[in-house]
């Protein structure tokens, strides 16, 4: 079984001491940095928006991987291209024109992703799956770190592996969402490439022993 990439959320970081969990991220494992956007529209939370992924690419090297929880997410598409995204993901629900939001993403020389909420079915994609780069699995209803896992998820994930396969499209599988020590392995399993980790790594005792042990996980 191939090694998954893991992708810290530095939603669940101390805000206080943002660059020490950029700078553990970068050390770590980890392949990329998952940022998440949250706008109080399309989420009933609000994270973090431009300056502050401004500082966070200053210590950053690894990818850039952000998802975008907000409404209407080709208002910003040419931001976050300059902003330095490497992969930019935007919610299948928030997009009224989806095949024109991910070419435009490409357009602007990112990686192009696309979420879906628990809700939504795989089979929504059927006529995009191509334009992906990346499908964002969402685990837990988006808003918030630290909630339980769906585990309606594996299913969803074996489900998507096989509208890919059918596609002939390369995008990559992240899961997000309640992702721990505990289900990392089936999840890798089940067909996932990147897994996104927030309390899981920033709650630890020690976050880089985490990251690598989330990384071995699939490999077991
Ligand atoms: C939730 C965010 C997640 C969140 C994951 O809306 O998209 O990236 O930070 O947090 P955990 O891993 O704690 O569930
Ligand atoms: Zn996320």
């Amino acid at each position: 079984m191939k090694h998954p990439i893991i992708a810290p959320s530095l939603l669940a970081a101390d805000f206080g001491n943002l660059q020490q969990a950029v700078e553990m991220v970068e050390q770590s494992q980890a392949g990329w940095h998952h940022i998440d956007v949250m706008d109080g529209l399309f989420v009933p939370n609000i994270s973090y928006g431009m300056p502050v992924i401004q500082a966070i690419g200053k210590h950053a090297s690894k990818p850039l991987d952000v998802h975008l929880m907000i409404v209407d997410p080709d208002r910003y598409i040419d931001t976050f291209a300059d902003l330095g995204a490497a992969t930019l993901t935007v919610h299948l629900e928030a997009c009224t024109h989806l095949h024109r939001s991910l070419q435009r993403i490409r357009d602007a020389g990112m990686k192009a992703g696309v979420a879906l909420n628990p809700h939504s079915p795989v089979s929504l994609l059927s006529e995009v799956a191509e334009m992906a780069d990346l499908v964002l699995v969402m685990s837990v209803n988006p808003g918030f770190g630290g909630q339980s896992f769906i585990e309606n998820t594996y299913r969803k994930i074996e489900e998507l592996r096989k509208l890919l396969s059918e596609r002939n499209s390369q995008a990559l599988i992240e899961v997000d969402g309640g992702v721990t020590l505990e289900n990392a392995h089936a999840l890798v399993a089940a067909g996932a490439d990147v897994l996104v980790a927030g309390s899981t790594v920033f709650r630890s005792d020690d976050p880089a022993g985490t990251i690598a042990r989330l990384a071995a996980a699939g490999q077991k």
